[in-house]
């Protein structure tokens, strides 16, 4: 694959991914024979990502104003002259040109245009463009305050005296997130575009849609509040110890259910052509659920449109949200007057509800509405599903539970949920579909508890096995492992650091095999055991720099590809450009010799300030989970599904909601919301795309460490899931070392703990057996990585 033909998805993924959240007077797109005065610092030097390992590092960006004039755009010169000479005197800052603003610009009004210049430019140019700027990362979360997740005062003045001035304006947020914008409500702008933090095409990628190149498909993946106090999560920030008070109200779940009128709904977004949608053909067999959509694009230019289908379960036992997203498709860009027909499919045993008494997921007797639509508020009823007694899905053990007295967690009870005019007479007309309750059986999760590992012990037959022998198929990596001292065990159980790590970045810099990637795992001649690298993820394949630039590191950083960002890609709604996504990794990842990504990265947006959730995907656990299986397919699996020996590690597993004090806090959280939403993108993407590797979350769920948490890895990971790949630990977490082994969790990364993992086994209290059974897994991961790309070459 050449570069180009990964810049080239980069660009287009990047534009499906920006989302128009008001376009009045059709001010956008802007005709080309338009001049622009283009405002805002971002618009010269932009936040391409935001910061930590889900950063990239050496790319080339294409900035706003660039990629405006690469479109054959004219910008006012004026505006332009003064806004380059600011950016070109603070370049240093900008940590060297097109690379990306060092954390915070504490400026806003930065470059002081003047209320003439402002004036003047409106006299000349036809529309103003200003972009604000807002970025977070590791780490370092946003405030609920000007500057942050509100817009600061100077920027407030900018945009107020630009549309004062000029007829038309349009606003770019060049965000890492929601953004709180109460105080621009009522001011002159014509267009406001989500064009969030997307990579190193950044600036063609907005030039795409506002020329109209790109017609907009970008949904929210996330729901946009009009003020923070409305999220239910908006206290527990700052503190060590969060209760997820909200239950399983996160995002729409909490808006609609409580009847809270958000600024602009899940899956919203607009476009520049209009659709209408027709549901027909529709199955149910036993809880499965299939239907045809047909979309028509009855406007003037082509596009892409998002179908969106809900599910609204019937209260019983247990409180539902009003809607829950059950599943979703986007068309092709149609022509105008073109359709296509989507099959949307669903289990309805996926919505069953947990209920924590008898650890069971159950569908409640009573009426399903499924609705479909282009936002989760603008829906209508296709069909409903009729239970007339509970239906028992799956049965299982309460594995997490918070200690008792911990939560004190929020009823729908008392509160209107959102409704539309005419609902309820679509769901009386409704077509209803009954199911056979009898025909369903419940699964029965096993209980991985029982099958404790066991002791292996070497062959004695004189012989030595190998990795190589594995392969060939004279040995199980069993009998490697049986092989191995307390010593040898102590090393492959921990990351092998690259002690000279001097690069400018001290985050995911510690491999050997490739310098400036994050790390990698014991290598051995005696056993043939070779190297395995990784890099983070999730943005690209980042290769940290080193003080050397003229490096050979440095020119493999810059052939990598800077990608959107995780929210970017969600926002597009689009499976197959998340498989995309996973093989421009995939190939990235063979040009600089690495087998593992670290990344996707699937935990929920629960709260606006997180400083990661632009790496994440979404506040609905489906979304993130069905985006996170199809970049893994794209990096696991070629195009005929044969594996490829590069893989993902799904991170972080889970609950690393926030970031302040991310090493120690507490998430304490009810079961029943851990499994509704917050181990479900876990779960899909285990269940639907088998990764080879998982990554533990630095913080604790309920008092117990995520990475040395039994029940989450060996309990649901292993034991309920199935997932047979390698589980390993954020970079130097805070749990005790020999405590990971037994947890189930394999690989301590970086890897600083040899001689406590060591210690335990001499002592006996890290038993050798659940360090063997780690050794094993990650043998096996080993084996499905540089083997298989050994003999695919
Ligand atoms: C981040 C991980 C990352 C790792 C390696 C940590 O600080 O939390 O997401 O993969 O560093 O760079």
């Amino acid at each position: 694959m050449l570069r180009q033909e990964k810049v080239n998805f980069a660009r287009n993924a990047a534009a499906d991914g920006m989302v128009l959240l008001k376009n009045e007077n059709a001010t956008l797109p802007i005709p080309l024979d338009k001049e622009i005065a283009l405002f805002g610092i971002t618009s010269y030097r932009c936040f391409r990502m935001g910061w930590g390992s889900g950063d990239m590092m050496a790319q080339p960006t294409v900035q706003i104003f660039q990629g405006l004039e690469n479109a054959g755009y004219k910008l006012n010169s004026n505006v332009r002259k003064i806004a380059i000479k600011w950016a070109e005197a603070h370049d240093s800052e900008y940590r060297g040109v097109n690379r990306d603003w060092f954390k915070w610009v504490y400026r806003f009004n930065e470059f002081e245009i003047s209320d003439e210049e402002i004036d003047e430019a409106s006299k000349s140019s036809n529309v103003a463009i200003v972009t604000i700027g807002r970025c977070s990362g590791e780490s370092d979360d946003l405030k609920n305050e000007e500057g942050f997740h509100k817009l600061h005062s100077q920027e407030v003045e900018l945009i107020k005296k630009v549309s004062d001035a000029f007829e038309h304006t349009v606003l770019l947020l060049n965000v890492c997130g929601v953004m709180d914008l109460t105080s621009i409500e009522g001011l002159n702008i014509d267009s406001i575009l989500d064009v969030s933090l997307c990579g190193e095409q950044f600036g063609n990628a907005v030039a795409d849609i506002v020329s109209g190149r790109t017609c907009p498909s970008g949904r929210l993946s996330t729901t946009w509040a009009k003020k923070y106090e409305d999220y239910p999560t908006c206290e527990g920030v700052d503190t060590t110890v969060i209760p997820y008070n909200e239950g399983i109200y996160v995002g729409y779940r909490y808006f609609d259910t409580f009847g809270v009128e958000p600024r602009y709904p899940f899956g919203f977004g607009l476009s520049y052509t209009s659709f209408k949608m027709k549901a027909y053909d529709i199955d149910v067999d036993g809880t499965l659920v299939d239907f045809c959509v047909e979309v028509t694009n009855t406007g003037k230019v082509a596009g892409k449109e998002v179908v969106q289908c809900y599910v609204s379960c019937p209260d019983g036992k247990l409180e539902k949200a009003y809607q829950d997203l059950c599943t979703y498709a986007k068309t092709d860009c149609l022509e105008p007057g073109e359709n296509e027909e989507l099959i949307l499919s669903f289990d309805l045993a996926d919505m069953a509800s947990y209920d924590e008494e008898r650890a069971m997921f159950i569908l409640e007797p009573g009426k399903y509405v499924v609705r479909y639509g282009n936002s989760s508020r603008n829906t209508k009823v296709a069909f409903v599903i009729e239970i007339e007694k509970e239906i028992i899905c799956v049965k299982t053990c309460n594995r997490l539970s918070p200690a008792d007295g911990t939560l004190n967690l929020i009823s729908k009870k008392g509160y209107t949920p959102y409704t539309y005019s005419g609902e309820q007479k679509e769901i009386e007309k409704a077509q209803v579909f009954t199911i056979d309750c009898d025909s369903v059986k419940a699964e029965v999760c096993t209980r991985y508890e029982d099958a404790k590992p066991k002791l292996l012990v070497p062959k004695n037959d004189g012989k030595l096995y190998t990795l190589e022998d594995v392969y060939d198929g004279k040995a199980d990596i069993e009998d490697v492992v049986a092989q191995f001292s307390d010593e040898e065990l102590s090393c492959i159980l921990n990351g092998v650091i690259y002690s000279g790590s001097d690069a400018n970045a001290n985050v995911g810099s510690m491999s050997i095999k490739v310098k400036g990637a994050a790390g990698e795992m014991w290598t051995s001649d005696k056993y043939k055991i070779p190297t395995n690298a990784c890099a983070d993820g999730p943005s690209g394949v980042r290769l940290a720099i080193f003080n050397t630039p003229e490096s050979d590191d440095t020119d493999m950083a810059k052939e990598m590809v800077s990608y959107p960002s995780g929210t970017c890609l969600a926002n597009s709604w689009d499976l197959d450009a998340a498989y995309r996504l996973g093989e421009c990794v995939r190939n990235d990842l063979e040009v600089a010799d690495i087998e593992g990504w670290l990344a996707p990265g699937v935990n929920i947006h629960r709260n606006p300030l997180n400083g990661r959730n632009f790496e994440y995907m979404s506040e609905d656990p489906l979304l993130a989970g069905n985006i996170g299986a199809y970049i893994t397919f794209g990096v696991q699996y070629d195009e005929n599904g044969d594996p490829t020996g590069r893989y993902t590690t799904v991170k972080h597993y889970a609950c690393n909601n926030m970031e302040y004090e991310r090493g120690i806090s507490d998430s304490r959280v009810s079961e029943r919301a851990l499994r509704e939403i917050y181990l479900k993108p876990f779960k899909i993407a285990v269940t639907e795309s088998a990764p080879l590797a998982i990554m533990t979350a630095y913080n604790k769920i309920n008092g117990q460490f995520a990475a040395t948490n039994f029940d989450l890895l060996n309990g649901i990971l292993r034991g309920e899931w199935g997932f047979d790949g390698m589980v390993m630990t954020d970079w130097n977490n805070a749990a005790v070392p020999k405590e990971h082994p037994v947890a189930g969790n394999d690989l301590i990364m970086p890897g600083c703990h040899r001689q406590k993992i060591l210690d335990g086994l001499i002592d006996g209290t890290l038993p050798k057996a659940d360090a063997q059974a780690c050794a094993v897994r990650i043998l096996r991961t080993v084996l499905k990585s540089n083997f298989v790309i050994k003999n695919r070459k």
